[in-house]
């Protein structure tokens, strides 16, 4: 249903662009309805870029996206977005938060607020409905950013990072209710994450990226049977799992460290190559 072809992402840096940036390099990737498909690779690798580019938040240098065969060409309703952080807006409360989507499009108070009410329900939070997110701990907020994403009814929800804030406790019970709103819901997950264990807990697919100019290096099946709860963490077919997606990813992360520090290429001359 979702279907990236040949996605590539130049920038041009400085005020004259004179020099450029390839974030990404010829992503190609169909995703089917329902899937729950993770994103891993090196800090810079252009996995936040993939997703502004999906989400229609900036143009494609080259290639398109498509769903069900009708190209995304900007913002789209059929797509929602939980970001890392400044997910909620702190003036409104959680109630208003979960509706502000609805209100924007001009749904009338009483199915905003049954609407809202659901979704406050579907993750966890009834009971929270009028308090403010100042209150609320860092998992709770990711809940409310979930629940304001979930309101609108995305065939396909972008998670860059959602839960990278949060501690390790933390971090593993969201992810299990995760799972739980996913079977729910039934919709189709696009998740980064710097985790791995984090990765191989949640997804159908984990597809790795190479450092930039971001590629994927490769997409591993993950066939560990559902549901998986916490025992399952320790199985040797989750550590072989997570062991190989580590060994995909370290001669990437060094490269990507390497770049950071500016010791290989540089932008300028990655323009001229
Ligand atoms: N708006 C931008 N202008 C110029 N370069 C950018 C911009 N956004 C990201 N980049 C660069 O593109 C590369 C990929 O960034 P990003 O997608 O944020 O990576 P990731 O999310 O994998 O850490 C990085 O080198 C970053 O510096
Ligand atoms: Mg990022």
């Amino acid at each position: 249903m979702l279907e990236l072809r040949n996605l590539s992402k130049t920038y041009g840096l400085g005020d004259d662009r004179t020099s450029t940036i390839v974030a990404l390099d010829g992503i190609d990737l169909t995703v089917e309805e329902g899937e729950f498909v993770s994103i891993i690779g090196p800090t810079g690798c252009g996995k936040s870029t993939l997703f502004e580019v999906i989400g229609g938040l900036t143009d494609a240098t080259e290639g398109r996206v498509d769903i069900d065969g009708d190209r995304v060409d900007g913002p789209d309703e059929r797509i929602g977005m939980v970001f890392q952080d400044h997910s909620t807006f702190p003036w409104l409360s959680v109630i208003e938060n979960v509706a502000f989507g609805l209100r924007m499009n001009g749904v009338s108070k009483a199915e905003r607020r049954e609407r809202a009410h659901e979704m406050i329900d579907l993750v966890g939070l009834s009971g929270f409905e009028d308090a403010s997110p100042t209150e609320l701990s860092g998992g709770m907020n990711q809940r409310v950013a979930i629940a304001r994403t979930l309101v609108m009814d995305p065939d396909i929800i972008l998670m860059d990072e959602p839960f990278g804030a949060l501690d390790e406790q933390t971090r593993l019970i969201i992810g299990n209710e995760l799972l739980r709103i996913w079977r729910e819901t039934g919709a189709t997950i696009l998740f980064v994450t710097h985790n791995i264990n984090e990765a191989v807990q949640l997804s159908d697919r984990i597809a790795v990226m190479s450092a930039r100019p971001g590629r994927f290096k490769t997409i591993v099946d993950n066939d560990i049977p559902r549901p998986r709860d916490d025992d399952t963490m320790s199985t040797e077919a989750f550590n072989d799992l997570v062991q190989r997606l580590w060994t995909e990813l370290k001669s990437e992360s060094r490269k990507g460290m390497e770049q950071q520090e500016g010791r290989t290429v540089t932008a300028g001359s990655e323009a001229d190559s």
